[in-house]
Formats: C-alpha cells, structure tokens, sequence
C-alpha cells in the first residue's frame, strides 16, 4: 500500500494539488485525523509492507452518524477528492458513503487475497504468493530429509487464490483451497496412489480449505495413512508483510497515478485496476469478492504437474 500511497501524493502534487494523509481509513475521516503530505514524506517508503497512513476496521463508519461526521470532516478541510485503498468492505462503504456526500471518490484494491472482481491482481498479493513460495521451499529441506507429508496453510479467508497460485509456484503435491469442499477420498487416493519415490510432499492448505481446520484434515489423513510422517506449519500472517515484490511495486504506483488522474478526469465511485496490462475502471458496486472462481485451467495444470 506504501507504494499506492507514495505515487498518489507524488501525482497529485505534479498536477499542483494540495493533498493530506487520512490515518486509520474511514475512522481518521470520523476523527479528524488529517496530516499534510508532501513529497518528502512519501519519501524511502516504496520498499516497506503494510502502509505509513495506518488501518482500521471501522464500525462508526458504517452508521449514518458515523459517515455525516466524516463528510463534516472532508468539507471542514476543503477536500475535493478522496482516494481509498482497500477491499470490497471499503468499497461497499465508499458506496453507501456516496449517498450521502457528493464529494468524489475512487478506490484503489488493497488486498492480498486477489478476490476483487475488476482487478488481475490486488496490492500485496504478489508479496504474499513470493512469501508463500519462499517459506514453502524451506519446509521442503525438512520435508526432504525427513521423508514427511507436510500441510501448509496460507491465508485467504473466502478466496483460494494465494493457496492456488503459491502452490503452483513451490510446485506442491496438492493444493486444498476454501472454494472447493475437500474431497477426502481423492486427497487420499492421491496420497497412497502416487509416486513411492518422492521423499517430500507438501499440500497447501487455504484457510478454512474446504472442510474446516488444516489440523482436521492432517488429523484424517493420519488416521487413514499412518505410514506418512506428518507435520502441519500454519504460515500466518507472515504473509501480509516484508518489503513487496517489484511487481507489486510497479502495480501499486500505476493504481496510484491513475487515481489521482481518474479524479482530476471528474471520475468517481470507481475502483482502480489493471485488466490485461491497461487500467481500468469497475464501478464500486460490482467490485466485490469474487468467490467459487477456481481458474479451472490453473487447477487442472497443477494437477498434472504435480504426479
Ligand atoms: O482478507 C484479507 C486477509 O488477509 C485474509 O486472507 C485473512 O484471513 C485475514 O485478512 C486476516 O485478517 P486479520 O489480520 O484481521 O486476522
């Protein structure tokens, strides 16, 4: 998100506007938390995770009080245009927020799940598959000398696109994610049926794959495959941090400038995105989670890569 920030304040003050940092999101627009930025304060932030502007899940925003004091806010400080970063919760609140304030405003996806519908990739889930890819191949050293069956579990809530991507990127036996209920009885045909002379495997394990928890499912395959050593890493939120990809980078200063630009073009209520290569444009109510989407041809390659 530091890199959409910094190239938010660095394009708005090349067209010569006045631009302030809210903290918190929705619960600095309440509070009044405003901080003048300048070109110097975006300055050695392109490389660090998480965002210098601060997050919050803000429930006063969502009550009709909660967003009148946030519109007294923005109009207390002369704001003209707003720019927000985040996933479909925050657009759905830029939504409804716009009802009431006439005040523009356009939205840049900020999640590393990837599930916004108007967007190839969110900010930050480049970083978390590297991540993923990068702890995957040390747990294949143990799992290689020791012969074990590892289970890894890797964020996304709703949305099995890190466990899919990631999987395919440690080149992982299997991948269990939250959109498809777990086939028990595939997973363990795999398991007793394929190569004997692979030392290590490795399934990755989406939060909430399919069938509850990651231990559940090492639990069953014990009890069904006692011959497998088994171990189960919980990766967490190790996933949300550390200096972001250069693809990320790169993506998240497009969305910046975009915005910045959208708003100067009299664009609104829109989220920024990237679809093939070009920005585009998704108004606020159809950038929502996309869920049950399995990339089919992705899940079939994986598969067939992983015998
Ligand atoms: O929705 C994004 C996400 O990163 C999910 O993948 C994950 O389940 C969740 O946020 C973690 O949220 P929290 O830090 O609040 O536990």
């Amino acid at each position: 998100m530091n890199a959409c920030i910094r190239a938010v304040v660095r394009t708005a003050l090349f067209h010569k506007l006045e631009i302030s940092g809210i903290l918190h999101g929705y619960d600095g627009m309440i509070k009044d938390e405003f901080i003048a930025m300048s070109t110097k304060s975006v300055s050695g932030i392109i490389q660090r995770g998480g965002t210098v502007l601060k997050t919050a899940r803000s429930a006063e925003f969502m009550t009709k009080e909660g967003m009148k004091k946030a519109k007294e806010n923005l109009e207390k400080h002369n704001v003209e245009g707003v720019i927000a970063i985040g996933g479909d919760g925050t657009f759905k609140g830029a939504q409804e927020f716009s009802t009431i304030c006439q005040i523009p405003l356009v939205g840049c996806p900020g999640t590393i799940d990837n599930d916004l519908i108007g967007t190839d990739f969110t900010i930050g889930y480049d970083t978390a598959i590297n991540t993923v890819v990068e702890a995957v191949d040390k747990i294949r050293d143990t799992a290689e000398s020791h012969d074990r069956l590892f289970f890894v579990e890797v964020m996304g809530r709703d949305a099995g696109l890190i466990a899919l991507r990631s999987g395919i990127g440690a080149g992982a036996e299997a991948i269990l994610i939250s959109e498809a209920k777990t086939d028990m009885e595939k997973l363990l045909r795999h398991l007793q049926e394929g190569r004997k002379d692979k030392a290590s495997k490795i399934i990755i394990v989406s939060e909430q794959g399919g069938t509850g928890s990651v231990f559940k499912i090492a639990e069953e395959v014990k009890k069904a495959l006692p011959f497998y050593d088994i171990r189960v890493s919980v990766l967490g939120h190790i996933q949300r941090g550390g200096n972001p990809t250069c693809m990320d980078r790169v993506n998240s200063s497009r969305i910046g400038f975009s915005a910045v630009e959208a708003l100067i073009a009299g664009k609104k209520n829109v989220m920024i995105g990237i679809i093939d290569n070009k920005i585009a444009f998704t108004p606020f109510k159809n950038a929502v989670k996309h869920i049950n989407e399995l990339h089919p041809d992705l899940v079939r390659m994986m598969e067939v890569l992983a015998i």
